[in-house]
Formats: C-alpha cells, sequence, structure tokens
C-alpha cells in the first residue's frame, strides 16, 4: 500500500507557483489576486477561507476578502461581485459554500465572469468541462487527478466509483473520469446498493462527509481509494469519510485525511487563479 502525499505535492506546486508569481511581477508589474466572498459564521468555512488567503499570502498573490453578515441581501452580495467582475486587479473570484437561505446560490454562480470563475461553478465552465473542452474546473476534482498523474496511476479502462453527486465535487470529478477514459459509476444517497457497486472498483473516490462510511469489506482488493472527505470527529480529529486503517490494508493507493485532497484542492486554486492572471496580462 502506497500513500498518496497531497501535502507533499501540493507544497511543490506551491514553490512552482511562486517562482511563476516573480517572473510575471518582473515582467508586468502585476500579481494574480484572489477575492472571496465569505459569508456568515459558519466556523468550517472561515477555517477554509483563512487556509486560502494563508496559501496567497505565501506565494506572493493578492487577496481581499469580503466578510458579509449572515442576514446579507442578495442585491447586496450580487453588488460585490459585479464590482469584482470589473476590477482588473482580480484575476479569481470565488463565493465560499454554502451560503444561508435567503440566498439564491446559482444566481450569484451564474454572475461570475466566467473568465474569473477559478471555482469552475459558471455554468459556461461546467458545459466546458463535460464537453472536455478547456476552461476552469473545480479546485477538489482538479486535485485529485493531479495527485494521481504525480503517482502515474492512469484510469483509462478502470471502473470508477464516485459516491456523492454534488456540483462541487462528485459530479466534476466523475467528468474528468469520463474524459480520462474510465467506466464511472456515480452513487448518491438514493442509491439501492452502494457495497455491491464500491466492490466493484478499481478507483473508488469519496466526498459525502460520513464519518467510516467505506469500510473494509465494501472494497476490492488491491483498489485505489480517495477520500475526498472532511469530518470532525468526536475526539476533535479531523477524518474523512473511509476507515483508513481498515481499508488501507487492502488498497493499493491511499489518500490520507488529513494531508490527501485537502491541501491539493489549496494548490488547484492557486493554480487556476495564475492562469487567469497569464491570460489577462499575455
Ligand atoms: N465549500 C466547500 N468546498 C468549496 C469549494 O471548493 N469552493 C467553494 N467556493 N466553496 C466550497
Amino acid at each position: 500500500m502506497q500513500i498518496l502525499d497531497g501535502s507533499a505535492l501540493s507544497s511543490k506546486i506551491k514553490d512552482e507557483i511562486s517562482i511563476d508569481v516573480k517572473a510575471l511581477r518582473d515582467s508586468t508589474g502585476n500579481v494574480p489576486g484572489l477575492a472571496v466572498v465569505l459569508v456568515g459564521h459558519d466556523p468550517a468555512s472561515a477555517a477554509y477561507v483563512g487556509m486560502k488567503k494563508k496559501a496567497c499570502d505565501a506565494v506572493g498573490f493578492y487577496s481581499v476578502t469580503h466578510e458579509m453578515p449572515k442576514d446579507i441581501s442578495q442585491e447586496a452580495i450580487e453588488k460585490t461581485i459585479e464590482m469584482m467582475n470589473e476590477n482588473p486587479n482580480i484575476d479569481g473570484i470565488l463565493i465560499q459554500l454554502p451560503l444561508p437561505e435567503q440566498i439564491n446560490t446559482n444566481r450569484l454562480l451564474e454572475l461570475v465572469a466566467p473568465h474569473k470563475d477559478v471555482d469552475g461553478f459558471h455554468p459556461y465552465n461546467v458545459g466546458r468541462l463535460t464537453t472536455g473542452l478547456e476552461g476552469f474546473v473545480p479546485c477538489t476534482p482538479l486535485g485529485v487527478m493531479r495527485l494521481l498523474e504525480e503517482y502515474k496511476i492512469d484510469v483509462q479502462g478502470m471502473n470508477a466509483c464516485v459516491v456523492g453527486a454534488s456540483n462541487i465535487v462528485g459530479k466534476p470529478m466523475a467528468s474528468l473520469l469520463l474524459n480520462a477514459n474510465a467506466t464511472v459509476d456515480i452513487c448518491h444517497i438514493y442509491t439501492k446498493d452502494l457495497k455491491k457497486r464500491t466492490l466493484e472498483a478499481d478507483i473508488l473516490l469519496v466526498g459525502v462527509g460520513v464519518i467510516n462510511l467505506i469500510k473494509e469489506d465494501m472494497v476490492k482488493e488491491g483498489a485505489i481509494i480517495i477520500d475526498i472527505g472532511i469530518n470532525r470527529a468526536e475526539n476533535g480529529k479531523l477524518v474523512g469519510d473511509v476507515d483508513f486503517e481498515n481499508v488501507s490494508k487492502k488498497a493499493s493507493y491511499i489518500t490520507p485525511v488529513p494531508g490527501g485532497v485537502g491541501p491539493m484542492t489549496i494548490a488547484m486554486l492557486l493554480k487556476n487563479t495564475l492562469q487567469s492572471a497569464k491570460l489577462r496580462k499575455s
């Protein structure tokens, strides 16, 4: 069994990005800029946004966080997005999800200029991904593909099972795997016999937010296991959706939590923002 080390790869990518930022600053006088919208006081969202800001600082990006109260109006957020769409110092716009109930999330995601949509959530970019065209790809599934590439794992012809069908993780993950010629099974809360499907998987990717959802008896011997879940256990520790201790004994490769997919998400956000900045400045 080999660990897929997302922390190490993420550090390597961030070092490469720092060098590119210096070169960009030297040649154009500008650095990539990321704007984040954070609504309310959800501790997990605040923690994610904090990590994104820290990562931006570390590689030399400009970043700004628009913190808004939980009872903010739709119109106020829309105005902020329109302002960021127009701001020439901003290359990437990220609306931290989930948003409070009174907010129409889809309308906001559609308002982000597609060329600044570094989260890849605008329907324009979603359509490009589904069609196999270039565009911004959501950071978590993109990070998974980059991690597989680093370990020279080619999913062509594999049975891939994606557990979780969210717009942020499961659906784009399935599109990327399909584009890479895997046979893809997408499971979700209404799936009738999950175990029957996970047992078929050469590569199993799970992101639903349920501690220990995937147990040893649900996994084929030698399978590749990608744990996209991040949960807080009763003892306060961060854990994924996979029973790591037991499942790792059967896996050929497995991602740990923390230190697997999580750091790759942030690295891909930086990469998407850098790419946007390079396009703007060229
Ligand atoms: N909430 C959970 N994951 C994500 C993500 O990748 N991007 C944004 N914007 N919000 C999230």
